[in-house]
């Protein structure tokens, strides 16, 4: 979840511009401005790398932006033609000045965006080829294989015909190495032997083209260069870039060059840092599926099993491990909750959910035989710290999901297992939500595994089963989106609202209805749809708009009784919201509107039954005229108890 940039423009240039007047600093002056709209894509550090007449130049810093900005200030660096640029969500190595980008190998810098899977293997190969390491990241290993390559390369095509084009050749090392990485990457680089050139490789990370005139650009997503210039163009998987200043070209896996796709972008710099979206829930909300499958990549090694490398807990004492406390807050609570039911499932270890500032205060049952999984995307909500001090004091063993790099809970507790969902600005949660669920359930087949609760076809079957997510959410995105829009600013007069699930849909119920209150002010509540009759129905009256998730079709006992559930507040007069399966035409009777997700298995169901509940959220806070990313009252971290 890195933002990478990329500029290109001749040595000698005439470049006039309103922009950046200063020619000779231009690629510096698109490098930085790139870097500050897309620092939302993670500020841990952030880096340059310069060529031009001087040769390579490096400039890089730990921290948010204005730190490299001030480096750059106090040491200046020469006019340069080419320049690739890179804000940093730490991954592989912690947030420090040596794990920042531009990482850099002989004539050659690199940058990157995604995680190299096999670069274990890689690294073993740089190591003995007698190359020093200063870092701790993938990327650096990635540097170094694609120097190796490019010299041995180059010296052979210079040998043949002394004018041999270093920037073509770096093309080819470029699809020599990308040929021999697994994983995801955008990788930019520039070598000091052609400096009026950018290669460029993408694989399952966003890349896109910036065409000018007489220069060239390229960036995690048109933010980047949208300053500069409206005209974006696509890049497509497995596919290798050469950027000039006045040409790009573009090669697909089998070599062939092919035209990209190009548009104009409609929106202008003001937006940028949004991606384009009019708020960052609503841009993190369409994050959601490569929060989910980046949360995913790197997890599962060549047999098949999962490696979970962030897991320093004794394998004997997962193996004995009698119970397992989740400690979270709010929406991280609700993760949990939905956790609860796949783990139990999995791995038979009973699990209880703790709202963090709850179980401090209570003798809960704790023993060496506990393991405590805290649950925070901000790394930093005190109640949550706090439970995770308790339960090691008590002799539990605590790993921590998080999305903070480096932040106190994945410092303080004894493993961490991140998600990869990038930076969530909005104060209401999603893209963490699916992420934290996504890695709960990577916890429980890795423990299922372990302890021998499932055979590794039904681990793999599983992960395949997680791999489809994305896709699905995706689809929601693209299918249901303007209807659930419609509905909430249809519905933006109402001032109450039932939500109803059963199993996993119950937690859901409660994530919909918090989203609701915290986006809209208005009255929402969650409830487990079988306790309806036990009292809530009689909140029920005319109108009443009710949100009810319905299980798939294909679990009759449970899907059967939330029908009937739909009926008896139908019966009642409330306004009924179904959240169904595709092809789940029995709901068509007793719903008022129906909102459709594609089919999952019961367990996967809740990555995609609550990303209409966000979106009908926000679009009612909007119809409203609210503060969709900064709600009243509250704040995006609680780091007080
Ligand atoms: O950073 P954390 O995940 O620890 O935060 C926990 C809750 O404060 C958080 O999930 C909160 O409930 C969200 N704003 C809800 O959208």
């Amino acid at each position: 979840m890195c933002g990478i940039v990329g500029h290109v423009r001749p040595l000698a240039p005439v470049i006039s511009s309103a922009a950046t007047p200063e020619v000779e600093g231009r690629t510096l002056c698109v490098l930085l401005d790139g870097l500050g709209r897309l620092e939302y894509r993670g500020y841990d550090s952030a880096g340059v790398a310069l060529v031009g007449p001087s040769g390579l130049q490096v400039a890089k810093a730990a921290g948010k932006l204005e730190n490299l900005r001030a480096a750059i200030a106090a040491e200046p660096p020469a006019p340069a033609t080419a320049g690739i640029g890179h804000t940093r969500w730490a991954t592989h190595g912690g947030p420090t000045t040596e794990n920042a980008h531009p990482h850099r190998a002989g004539s050659i810098a690199v940058v990157h965006n995604g995680i190299i899977e096999n670069f274990r293997a890689l690294r073993a190969e740089v190591e003995e080829a007698g190359r020093a390491l200063l870092s701790d990241t993938d990327t650096e290993i990635a540097a170094h294989i694609l120097d190796m390559d490019f010299t041995a390369r180059l010296a052979e095509a210079t040998a043949a015909d002394p004018s041999a084009d270093p920037a073509q050749v770096l093309v080819e090392s470029m699809r020599a190495v990308t040929e021999r990485l697994e994983g995801a990457f955008a990788l930019l680089a520039v070598t000091s032997l052609a400096p009026e050139a950018i290669v460029a490789a993408r694989r399952s990370s966003p890349l896109v083209i910036g065409l000018g005139d007489g220069e060239n650009f390229l960036g995690s997503d048109v933010a980047a260069f949208v300053a500069f210039t409206s005209r974006a163009a696509e890049v497509g998987d497995d596919q290798i870039l050469l950027l000039r200043p006045d040409s790009v070209t573009v090669w697909d896996k089998d070599g062939c060059i092919v035209e990209p796709k190009g548009w104009e972008v409609s929106w202008d710099a003001s937006a940028a840092v949004k991606g384009g979206y009019e708020t960052f829930m609503d841009k993190e909300i369409h994050d959601q599926p490569a929060a989910v499958a980046d949360t995913l990549l790197g997890r599962v090694d060549e047999r098949g099993e999962i490696q979970l490398d962030e897991m320093r807990i004794d394998p004997a004492v997962l193996r004995s491990v009698d119970k397992i406390i989740v400690v979270a807050c709010g929406t991280a609570a609700y993760a949990g909750h939905v956790a609860k039911y796949a783990i139990e499932h999995w791995c038979r270890v009973p699990v209880e959910i703790e709202l963090a500032h709850e179980f401090r205060y209570r003798d809960a049952v704790v023993s060496e035989k506990t393991l405590t999984v805290a649950i925070s995307q901000s790394g930093e909500t005190m109640d949550t710290i706090q439970a995770v001090r308790h339960a090691r004091e008590q002799g539990s063993k605590v790993l921590a999901i998080v999305n903070a790099y480096g932040s106190t809970i994945a410092r303080e507790a004894d493993a961490v297992l991140y998600t990869h969902a990038g930076p969530e600005v909005a104060v209401a949660s999603t893209k963490a939500f699916l992420a934290q669920i996504t890695a709960c359930y990577l916890l429980g087949l890795y423990l299922a595994q372990l302890r021998g609760n499932k055979w590794p076809e039904e681990v793999a079957d599983y992960l395949a089963k997680l791999g489809e997510m994305p896709d699905k959410v995706q689809w929601i995105l693209d299918e249901q989106q303007s209807v659930v829009r419609a509905l909430g600013a249809e519905l933006a007069d109402r001032s109450s609202f039932l939500f109803l699930g059963r199993h996993v849909g119950f937690p859901v119920a409660l994530e919909g209805a918090l989203k609701l209150k915290e986006l809209a002010y208005v009255h929402a509540e969650g409830f487990a749809a079988g306790e309806l009759k036990h009292g809530p129905i009689a909140l029920v009256e005319e109108g009443l708009p009710v949100f009810v998730i319905v299980p798939t079709p294909r679990r009759p006992i449970l899907h059967d009784k939330v029908l009937s559930n739909v009926q008896e507040i139908r019966a009642r007069g409330a306004r009924t919201i179904v959240v169904a399966e595709e092809g789940d035409d029995a709901v068509d009777a007793f719903a008022e509107h129906i909102i459709r997700i594609p089919a999952a298995p019961t367990l996967m169901a809740p990555l995609l039954t609550v990303v209409p509940l966000q979106i009908f959220a926000a679009a009612l806070a909007g119809a409203k005229g609210l503060d969709i990313d900064q709600p009243r009252n509250l704040a995006k971290s609680v780091t007080v108890e």
